[in-house]
C-alpha cells in the first residue's frame, strides 16, 4: 500500500510517499525556520500563509521524487491535529481536495502517533508494545503503545515541552531560535556541575514532569550574571540544563517501563535529536536489560513520512474520514478524530 502524506502542523510543510508503513519512497520538508527566526519563535500567521505557496510544489516533488503519478497512490494521509490550527488546515484541506479529485480514501494522523511511527521507518523489527517518550517543541509524554492504534498515556509535562524548555532556555543564553540543537553543542564544551539548577517533580505524580521551574531558574541565573557584569558561562549552564532535562525524562520513562514491564522504550520527536538524551537512554536501557530504538535524527523533526507510516496501520484498523475532516489544534493522543469512521 503506497500512502502519499502530507505534514503542516507547525512550520514545516512536508509531503512523502511510504509503503506499507514501513519503507519511504520518498520525503521532501520546506522548512520555515529561517522566516520565523527573526520573530524568535513560529507565527502562526506566516506558518499558514507560507503553507499556501509551499503545499502544491512539496506534494509534486514528492510524487515525483517516488516516481509515481497520484492514480498510482493508494491513499492521502494528513495530519489533523494537534497543532497549530491555521497550519493544520492548509494540509487537511488540500488532502481532502486531491482525495476527492482523486478517488482516493483519506486517512487523518494523530502528529504524536507520527512522531512514533517514525521509528517503524528505521527499525522493521520494532512492534507494539513498547513504551514511548515523546519530547518535541509542543508535548512532553510518556506513552504506553499497547498496539499500532492504541495509546495510553502514562506521564505528561503539567507546563511547558521539553523542547519549549530548551528553547527558552537557549534564547535566555542568546542562541537562536529553535535553540534545543543549540544548546546541545555548548553543552559538549560545558561542566555540568559548574552551576545549580533544580529538579522540578509534580506533588501526586510519579510520571508527571514540569519544566516551568527549570526554565525560571535558567533565567534567573542569566540575570544574576549581567546584574554583576560578569561573563555568561553559556557551556556550563547549557550543560547543567542538558544534564537535568535528560535526568528528568529517562528517570520517569526508565522507572514507568519498569512498573508497566515494558522490555522495549523508544525516543520520539524533535528532541529525541538530542546527543545525550540518546546516549543516557541507550546506555539505561542495557544496563536494565531493555531493547532500545531511537529515531535516526533526519526523522525526529516534523516529517510527512512519520505520518505515512502510521496512516498504513491506522488505515490497517479500518479508521478513514470523509471530506468532513477538519483540523483540531488540540486532541489526546488515545481518541479518534471527529467523524472518522471504521471500513
Ligand atoms: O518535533 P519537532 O520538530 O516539532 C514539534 O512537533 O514541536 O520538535 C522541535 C523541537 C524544538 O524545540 C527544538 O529546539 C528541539 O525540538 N530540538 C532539540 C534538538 N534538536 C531539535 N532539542 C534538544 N537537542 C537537540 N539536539
Ligand atoms: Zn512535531
Amino acid at each position: 500500500m503506497k500512502i502519499l502524506a502530507l505534514e503542516s502542523s507547525c512550520d514545516e510543510m512536508a509531503a512523502g510517499v511510504v509503503q506499507d508503513g514501513r519503507k519511504i519512497l520518498s520525503s521532501v520538508i520546506s522548512s520555515q525556520v529561517e522566516e520565523h527566526k527573526k520573530y524568535g519563535g513560529v507565527v502562526p500567521e506566516i506558518a499558514s500563509r507560507r503553507h499556501c505557496e509551499d503545499v502544491l510544489p512539496v506534494t509534486e516533488q514528492a510524487l515525483s521524487e517516488a516516481g509515481l503519478t497520484l492514480s498510482e497512490i493508494d491513499a492521502v494521509a494528513v495530519t489533523a491535529g494537534p497543532g497549530l490550527i491555521g497550519a493544520l488546515l492548509v494540509g487537511v484541506n488540500f488532502a481532502k481536495g486531491l482525495a476527492l479529485a482523486a478517488d482516493k480514501p483519506l486517512i487523518p494522523v494523530h502528529h504524536i502517533r507520527g512522531h512514533i511511527a517514525a521509528n517503524y521507518l528505521a527499525h522493521p523489527e520494532l512492534e507494539p508494545p513498547f513504551l514511548c517518550l515523546v519530547v518535541s517543541g509542543g508535548h512532553s509524554h510518556i506513552i504506553d503503545v499497547e498496539d499500532y492504534t492504541r495509546f495510553r498515556v502514562i506521564g505528561r509535562t503539567r507546563d511547558d515541552a521539553a523542547g519549549e524548555a530548551y528553547d527558552k532556555a537557549a534564547r535566555a543564553l542568546g542562541f537562536p531560535y529553535p535553540g534545543g540543537r543549540y544548546i546541545d553543542a555548548a553543552a559538549a564544551q560545558g561542566d555540568p556541575t559548574a552551576v545549580r539548577l533544580p529538579h522540578p517533580s509534580v506533588d501526586g505524580s510519579r510520571y508527571d514532569l514540569s519544566f516551568s521551574g527549570l526554565k525560571t531558574a535558567v533565567l534567573n541565573l542569566c540575570h544574576q550574571y549581567r546584574q554583576k557584569g560578569e561573563e555568561l558561562p553559556v557551556n556550563d549552564i547549557s550543560a547543567c540544563f542538558q544534564q537535568t532535562v535528560c535526568e528528568m525524562l529517562t528517570d520517569r520513562l526508565f522507572a514507568a517501563a519498569g512498573e508497566l514491564r515494558r522490555d522495549t522504550v523508544v525516543l520520539a520527536g524533535g528532541v529525541a535529536a538530542n546527543s545525550l538524551l540518546r546516549r543516557t537512554t541507550e546506555a539505561l536501557a542495557a544496563q536494565k536489560g531493555l531493547s532500545c530504538c531511537l529515531p535516526p535524527v533526519p526523522l525526529c523533526g516534523d516529517n510527512a513520512v512519520m505520518i505515512g507510516s502510521q496512516a498504513y496501520y491506522e488505515a490497517k484498523a479500518g479508521f478513514f474520514a470523509k471530506t468532513d475532516l477538519n483540523a483540531v489544534a488540540s486532541l489526546p493522543v488515545g481518541e479518534p478524530f471527529s467523524g472518522v469512521f471504521r471500513r
